[in-house]
């Protein structure tokens, strides 16, 4: 039976996650249009709601929770990661935050390598080629690309998703190092990983990839001088946040070849690439994709969904991810 609740959907999200909150929502308004809400309209559009499910293009701020009001118990984000969400802000007002952890581990590793392998490989490079109609034939020196076999993978932030990606390059026997502020103990056991500093992780790899939150302490944590530490046949995988790297940067160190090529899900400034990115033939370029399965994101709308209706009917919801605000 659905109590008197109000709520709002930033974006469409799978039915599923939709006909929960139905369940458990007289109201449940969803946003109409195939695009974000600008910020006035999120104004307008949370005032007098009960709870709100967001996705990670929102920017959940003061203002936001002024216009929402005091009866607005929880933002249920569509994303693993926050950092759209003003968390300490909400927590002053002791208003509950969720994210979807977990479920999309599986989607954002898969699509990690899917991107690894392509830049590598040259695969976008390649089908562009093929496509145009220059290919006179096959030829020795044709689209000479790195191989996986025997090569090195670094990765940055070896939390659950970066694990994730860790231990599917067991696959394609490669040697694993890591770096992270913590032991990561199956990683050392089950992939015999190693865990090492961030010069040396960018200096040693063959290919890294970045799995770190985005953070204060992570914004520009790629920067230049990092950038050219690595090998000139080096490939750079982010699937994580674009913040973490500087981007114009990254342009400088991919015109100059200083490494091979890149790979990237997301952008410093996104919709937005830095100038002269998209020109390059060394970078594959995806639109933040990382979980976007049909499975991934029926998951994420039930997961966000069930948030709400915990927090609504006085349970603590499961992805609390500011705990100082649930009080039994
Ligand atoms: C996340 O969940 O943080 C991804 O970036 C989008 O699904």
């Amino acid at each position: 039976m659905a109590g008197s609740y109000n709520v709002l959907v930033t974006r469409l999200i799978p039915q599923t996650g939709l006909e929960l909150l139905r369940r458990c929502c007289q109201k449940v308004e969803v946003n109409p249009h195939d695009r974000d809400l600008s910020h006035r309209e999120l104004l307008e559009k949370v005032a007098g709601r009960h709870a709100v499910l967001c996705v990670l293009t929102d920017r959940i701020d003061a203002t936001v929770f002024d216009a929402a009001g005091p009866q607005c118990r929880i933002f249920a984000n569509l994303a693993v990661g926050y950092d759209n969400v003003d968390v300490s802000e909400a927590t002053r007002r002791s208003v509950m935050i969720t994210n979807t952890p977990g479920v999309l581990t599986d989607a954002t590793a898969e699509l990690t390598w899917a991107l690894l392998l392509a830049a590598a490989r040259r695969i976008v490079e390649a089908d562009r080629f093929f496509r145009s109609g220059r290919w006179a034939g096959w030829g020795p020196m044709q689209f000479l690309g790195g191989q996986l076999a025997g090569q090195t993978l670094g990765i940055l932030g070896a939390g659950r998703i970066g694990t994730a990606v860790a231990l599917r390059s067991r696959g394609f026997g490669m040697s694993l190092l890591y770096c992270d502020a913590v032991r990561n103990h199956q990683l050392e056991t089950q992939a015999g990983a190693q865990r090492v500093d961030l010069h040396s992780l960018f200096e040693q790899s063959d290919y890294v990839s970045i799995h770190v939150n985005l953070t204060p302490a992570n914004r520009h944590l790629v920067d230049e001088p990092l950038l050219r530490r690595m090998k000139p046949t080096a490939c750079l995988v982010n699937t994580s946040r674009g913040p973490v790297i500087d981007e114009a940067a990254l342009v400088r160190v991919l015109r100059d070849r200083r490494i091979a090529a890149a790979a990237l899900d997301v952008y410093e400034d996104e919709p937005q690439p830095a100038s002269g990115l998209v020109e390059l033939d060394n970078v594959v370029c995806v639109p933040h994709i990382g979980s976007a399965t049909s499975q991934t994101r029926a998951k994420m709308a039930i997961m966000a969904a069930e948030n709400i209706a915990a927090a609504l009917t006085g349970r603590r919801p499961p992805n609390l991810v500011n705990p100082e605000v649930w009080k039994d």
